[in-house]
């Protein structure tokens, strides 16, 4: 595990990143009230990377914590900067947050913020931790990532939904939910939703299966049918699906995507929970002299592992769930 002198340590930088997800406000509550308990103090970084190229920067108290633990979005804004691959982008970030009296980091976001995070630690020695937080939940090295389980709970709601109005009409419909690279929302969606198949950028479909299964439910007197997709690197992969199956069956789908719907709202309790465990670790860690690394869930332990056996790694979606998926359609 990298790590640095805490003796050093006064003033921790707190900043969310990426695509915003439910739980992030608990996760920033919990890095600052636990930083605070520690005798340190807290500064927030407003809009992610590129609030700290700007040096955007606020002071964080206990009492600016309060009632932020229900909301989803993040009260600390985020965005996503590019422009950070730029060696002299990064070192003036750097400057800003040496100026302003920061002397560490959390970042709360996904893998691409983590790349960020790691650079300004080999490069500049500067000591960060990384909190798991994205709807995808596609983070080598934990179990969960803080947004996922609401997100799945949002989309699952949005199919139970769909499924009164399916039945009525007797019709198939296609609900596409969140995952440009990964499918976990997918399988779980469609473990939870009863979907007769799942289309995910891991472990595909292909049209005829999913053909296949739809004339299968319709032999024994299934009416209506549920398919779920990810949608990809481009939204609205689900109208391409729906035309191949228009072509190749002369089924009609109706397309419904869920899109950001997904990432807004209230975190559920489990979300809160994870999002709280990990904000006072992420703490812990740099107290204890430990950067370069995220935080992460196995089981039920929070554990601490290197951004090196993290990033650039990719979570497998469980064999087990895309298969009971399609056992159980
Ligand atoms: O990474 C989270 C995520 O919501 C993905 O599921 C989705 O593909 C992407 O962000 C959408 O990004 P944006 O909000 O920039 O359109």
């Amino acid at each position: 595990m990298p790590q640095f002198d805490p003796k050093s340590l006064k003033t921790i930088g707190v900043f969310t990143s990426g695509g915003d997800a439910p739980g992030m406000n608990a996760a920033i509550r919990a890095v600052v009230r636990s930083a605070i308990h520690h005798g340190l103090q807290v500064k927030g970084i407003v809009g992610g990377y590129p609030g700290m190229v700007a040096g955007d920067f606020q002071p964080l108290s206990l009492s600016s914590m309060a009632n932020i633990i229900q909301r989803g979005g993040t009260m600390l804004k985020t965005g996503r900067l590019p422009e950070f691959h730029q060696a002299e982008v990064r070192a003036a970030a750097i400057q800003n947050l040496r100026d302003d009296g920061i002397d560490a980091l959390v970042c709360i976001g996904g893998d691409g913020s983590f790349t960020g995070a790691h650079l300004l630690w080999q490069e500049h020695k500067f000591p960060i931790i990384g909190i798991p937080g994205t709807i995808d939940n596609d983070i080598a090295e934990t179990d969960l990532t803080v947004g996922f389980d609401t997100a799945v709970n949002i989309a699952l709601d949005a199919i139970d939904r769909i499924r009164d109005t399916a039945a009525s009409h007797d019709r198939l419909f296609i609900v596409e939910v969140m995952g440009r690279d990964s499918g976990f929302i997918a399988v779980d969606v469609g473990v939870a939703g009863g979907a007769e198949e799942i289309f995910i950028p891991e472990n595909p479909a292909t049209v005829d299966q999913a053909i296949e299964r739809i004339k299968r439910g319709m032999a024994r007197g299934k009416k209506s049918s549920i398919l779920v997709a990810a949608e990809g690197h481009k939204p609205g992969r689900a109208y391409d699906l729906a035309d191949a199956i228009r072509k190749k069956a002369g089924f009609d789908a109706k397309v419904c995507i869920l899109g950001h719907i997904q990432r807004g709202g209230s975190p559920t309790a489990a979300d809160r929970i994870l999002a709280s465990r990990f904000g006072a670790a992420a703490v812990d860690a740099l107290l204890a002299g430990h950067c370069d690394a995220m935080t992460g869930i196995k089981g039920h332990d929070i554990v601490t592992v290197p951004f090196d056996k993290v990033i650039g790694f990719k979570k497998r979606v469980s064999p087990e769930l895309v298969n009971l998926v399609r056992s159980l359609s």
